[in-house]
């Protein structure tokens, strides 16, 4: 890095702390201000002309605030175009009402029939926010009896009086593998279409072709929307039978896009640097949303700038710091919308979420960090990893456009400009990047095979296949090229799961530990339920030692969520903040493992507990997660027996010091060295006894 033009000087934010003056980041002005350049759509293929503005009368008595999105003005002709067109494309800013508006003019209008209309979204946190939204537009409550509803994984506040449904990518694949033809809908919308979600590319080819065999059977049609901020239209409108697409045209102000002129290694530095370059120049009435990649990067971001705000020679007006991230607990998130008051400096500070699916008034700036947290799948490991990357241009223009939804605004991009040409243009599909398996075992269950699924973009074929293959080794699946699921595999379909994870809980009675294995299965599926603040990191360890066992972080789980039964109502929320433990966190774990103890009974495996003995409990892990099994290798290093990779024992794992001959590991993460997370210690004699042909094709150094 050169220091020149690291405002930090010595690299470290103490020092900036400590500096009255710090020395600014160097922007490139050439690309900066004196070179607006202004957002735009790729809009090869728009109709535009005949979406001239003109007064839509609407039957229902909305607000002001809803006459005024873009969205209002083209209502007459918005609806006209849906009516004539099966599938239609609709492409408009961010913010400009597609995703609230639309399926209610489309309800007001009653072009769903008597039908419904499903709009998905590819995340949790959009759903249920715009479902709520909506609910309260309308006048109504949500919930079940209401109008408005929402479906996502292990929540379901719809009935059968519900006629616009909010629901995720994943809920409506799952209700697909119910209803092929997806009968409960007349209207189906595609939102956040550029995503690319696994999920998403599913579900368009089975909504093609459940609009495709409904129109072949002459039952009621199926009409399909596809709407996005931003979309290579040609692209989508080529697999959607070469569908119309139409442009709404929102009002969008110029951005002003500043790169830095070096590379900055250091991005959160950068990021909070930047920051309070604009903190001392701008109004405080200008708000700032900084895009970062993940929950505890944004919480450590967030904690350093309100430590640097208190220093008095930082100038500028009060800082309100707002994060925005997925995991976070749902009233924290609304905070974002809420004005800061007066003479007062909001910051956001968000990941990808905000770049098209929520929206924030007042937003004047961005910092864009250049990065974001995806998942990649390495066919030649194995392994499915979140890793932080370089985001694609196109998510770069989404992040500016954020500054100029309102009045004109700047972007400051902790990027060169040379960076900035080297990224993608676009994102890869998921579908191109992760593993397969659960996509591949949900088409199964639809009679599809994904190695001849029509995908819009076909994922890598190794990819493919070592999703076949592990299915196979899963007992899912008995031949590779056929769409047959075995009677086990069909169980394992019903699970919303990975399907070594479906295994493991299948396998609970055999072991005569269900009870267990749900527990550990529903922890492993949310977010961690430990809490580790910087600063008392230590204290949190010490107080949740009781609860470690020496047969590893399973059992550890295990420990705790059984205590944490055990508390009476009253006193789960003091226990919780005495052993820094996450309470939504692991409230949240109780609630998945009820809906899974539903499929299990739907599954009809008996109800068992093994009571002490944890060798059941790893046992029966095992039979799920035997493709995750390392032994002692040489330097405190473990090597993976599947792919022989040199990893070692992630410092968060209670087994972190010590070094048992085997491992049985949840994931691999990788960050600077690749570190085995969730552990559990395993015995030799077990391997032959529950995966023997697995280890007889895999050498294991520690037979004695
Ligand atoms: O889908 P699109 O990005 O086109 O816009 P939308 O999500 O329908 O949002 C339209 C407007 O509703 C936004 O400009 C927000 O100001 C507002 N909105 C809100 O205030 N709260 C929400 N939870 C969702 C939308
Ligand atoms: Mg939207």
């Amino acid at each position: 890095m050169d220091s020149k033009y690291d405002l930090l000087g010595s690299k470290s934010v103490k020092k900036f702390h400590l500096s009255p003056k710090p020395k600014p980041i160097i922007f490139n002005s050439k690309n900066g201000p004196s070179s607006p350049k202004k957002i735009k759509f790729n809009n090869t293929k728009f109709e535009t002309n005949s979406l001239s503005v003109t007064n839509g009368k609407s039957k229902i008595d909305i607000q002001e605030q809803k006459k005024k999105l873009p969205v209002f003005q083209k209502r007459a002709q918005l609806l006209n175009l849906i009516q004539k067109h099966d599938t239609l494309i609709i492409l408009g800013e961010t913010g400009s009402g597609k995703t609230t508006q639309i399926p209610q003019f489309i309800h007001s209008a009653r072009l769903q029939n008597n039908g419904r209309i499903g709009i998905t979204q590819p995340r949790r946190v959009a759903a249920v926010s715009v479902a709520i939204r909506v609910a309260q537009e309308m006048g109504n409550t949500l919930g079940v009896g209401e109008i408005v509803g929402y479906t996502v994984r292990f929540e379901d506040v719809t009935s059968k009086r519900t006629k616009i449904k909010y629901l995720t990518d994943g809920m409506l694949l799952r209700e697909a593998i119910a209803d092929k033809l997806l009968m409960d809908y007349t209207v189906l919308i595609l939102d956040e279409a550029h995503e690319r979600t696994i999920h998403t590319d599913v579900l368009f080819g089975i909504v093609k072709d459940a609009q495709k065999n409904r129109k072949e059977k002459k039952l009621t049609p199926l009409k399909v929307l596809l709407m996005s901020a931003t979309m290579d239209v040609d692209h989508f409108s080529k697999y959607f039978n070469n569908c119309q697409a139409v442009y709404l045209e929102g009002r969008t102000y110029p951005v002003n896009v500043f790169y830095t002129k070096t590379t900055h290694e250091d991005y959160q530095t950068a990021c909070i640097a930047t920051f309070f370059k604009i903190h001392r120049e701008a109004p405080a009435n200008h708000d700032v949303l900084m895009f970062l990649t993940g929950q505890e990067e944004i919480e450590a971001v967030a904690h350093q700038i309100k430590i640097l705000a208190k220093d008095p020679d930082v100038e500028g007006p009060p800082i309100k710091v707002c994060t925005l991230y997925a995991s976070q607990p749902s009233t924290q998130q609304m905070t974002v919308f809420q004005p800061a008051g007066p003479n007062t400096r909001k910051l956001i500070i968000s990941t990808n979420v905000a770049e098209t699916s929520v929206t924030i008034s007042g937003i004047k700036y961005v910092i864009d960090s250049g990065m974001v947290k995806a998942r990649t799948f390495h066919p030649s490991t194995g392994l499915d990893l979140l890793k932080i990357q370089r985001t694609s241009q196109e998510q770069a223009w989404q992040r500016t456009g954020r500054a100029g939804r309102e009045a004109e605004g700047s972007c400051y991009r902790i990027y060169t400009k040379a960076q900035f040409e080297m990224m993608q243009k676009t994102t890869t599909p998921e579908i191109q990047r992760a593993n397969l398996a659960t996509v591949a075992i949900q088409l199964l269950a639809l009679g599809i095979h994904a190695m001849r699924f029509d995908f819009m973009d076909k994922p890598p074929k190794d990819a493919v296949r070592a999703a076949f293959e592990q299915l196979k080794r899963l007992e899912a699946i008995n031949d590779i090229d056929k769409s047959d699921l075995t009677p086990l595999g069909k169980n394992m379909a019903q699970f919303p799961l990975d399907p070594r994870f479906s295994k493991v809980l299948l396998s609970a009675q055999n072991y005569g530990c269900l009870e267990e294995a749900l527990t550990i299965v529903a922890l492993m599926s949310g977010e961690s339920i430990f809490l580790n603040p910087p600063s008392k990191r230590e204290q949190a360890q010490t107080s949740r030692q009781k609860y470690c066992s020496a047969l590893g972080d399973h059992i550890t789980l295990l420990n705790i969520y059984r205590e944490f039964n055990n508390i009476s109502q009253n006193n789960k929320r003091s226990w919780c903040r005495d052993n820094y433990i996450h309470m939504r966190n692991i409230l949240y774990a109780r609630e998945v493992r009820t809906q899974l103890a539903d499929v299990c009974r739907r599954c009809e495996i008996p109800v068992s507990s093994c009571g002490s003995n944890m060798d059941q409990v790893r046992k029966c892990l095992l039979t799920g997660l035997f493709t995750n099994i390392a032994e002692i290798h040489k330097d405190k290093q473990y090597i993976t027996l599947d792919k022989r990779q040199v990893v070692t024992i992630h410092p968060s794992s209670v087994l972190h010091g010590q070094l048992p001959p085997l491992l049985l590991f949840t994931e691999v993460v990788q960050t600077t060295k690749c570190y085995l997370r969730g552990i559990s210690t395993i015995e030799r004699e077990w391997l032959d006894e529950i995966v023997p042909n697995y280890i007889r094709s895999h050498n294991i150094r520690s037979k004695d």
